[in-house]
């Protein structure tokens, strides 16, 4: 089972609306998908499945991971699609306590997870690197940083490599897909230089050529924990996670044969 991690060091960058769509996108590509919110604000599936804050969810498996897997996991319209909530227990803060306090539950949750069968896991993280996220980088086999292509987001570009060296150094053997540029204005010069200029100050293997559109259908959407193409107009849109999904695969299957290779 191959684990996605979506992380970044920052809020409001996108990471809930590509999780819950390149989840989609995987599992309409008849890959065995489990989408996981380990995001204790979390809105994954709130519609998906109604009343997400009443079901049982990760933070409850962290607190007592002797939870059978069956009271967790959510099933969908679409069968290869799955979700786990954040669930009930909100004490537990992503980003309180140190790094490695999880880590056992963590990698448990994830062993019993493959044990069932997914081909896919794909968690949407709290914003930043510490606590029980760290835990969750440390455990998947690659990360993906969703960052806003507006012009703070610039300034924020040497935490982001930072940010993506500390990662190496959590899990050497992490797969660093690398940064996916969400809610681009193709309309606006200003968003479109943005765009531009995060291309050059990042390394160009480092960044998606896939880029999210900005769109009022995606707040729609994720208002209401959807993948976008659950609305009826939300089609065109898949298109572009379909790319997504494309390039992902690719740097997952470069990755496997270089540590079929050298590893
Ligand atoms: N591509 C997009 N176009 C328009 N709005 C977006 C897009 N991606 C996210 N949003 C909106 O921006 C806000 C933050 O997005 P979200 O995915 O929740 O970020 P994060 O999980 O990083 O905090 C949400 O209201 C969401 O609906
Ligand atoms: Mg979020």
């Amino acid at each position: 089972m191959t684990t996605i991690a979506i992380s970044s060091q920052k809020g409001g960058v996108g990471k809930t609306t590509l999780s819950i769509n390149l989840a989609h996108a995987f599992a309409r590509a008849g890959v065995n998908t489990l989408l996981v919110d380990a995001d204790p604000q979390g809105s994954v599936g709130l519609s998906l499945t109604r009343q997400s804050r009443l079901l049982t969810g990760f933070y409850d498996f962290l607190a007592d991971p002797t939870t059978p897997l069956e009271q967790l996991i959510v099933p969908t319209r679409l069968s290869t699609f799955s979700l786990v909530t954040c669930g009930q227990a909100s004490d537990y803060e992503a980003g309180g306590g140190a790094t490695g306090t999880h880590l056992a539950r963590v990698r448990s949750f994830l062993r019993q997870i493959a044990d069932r069968g997914f081909g896919l896991c794909l968690i949407d993280t709290a914003a930043g690197l510490f606590g029980i996220t760290g835990d969750i980088i440390t455990s998947s086999s690659a990360v993906l940083i969703p960052q806003q292509a507006e012009p703070l987001g610039i300034r924020s570009v040497p935490k982001l490599l930072d940010g993506l060296n500390r990662l190496r150094i959590m899990n050497p053997r992490l797969n660093v897909l690398g940064v996916c540029l969400t809610m681009v204005q193709h309309e606006l010069a200003e968003s479109r230089e943005v765009a531009a200029a995060l291309r050059q100050l990042l390394p160009p293997e480092m960044v998606f050529q896939t880029q999210i559109p900005r769109d009022s259908l995606f707040v729609r959407a994720s208002a209401r924990g959807l993948p976008i193409g659950v609305l009826e107009e939300g089609a065109g849109a898949l298109a572009v996670f379909d790319s997504l999904r494309g390039e992902v695969d690719l740097k997952l299957e470069a990755d496997s044969r270089s540590s079929n290779t050298f590893g």
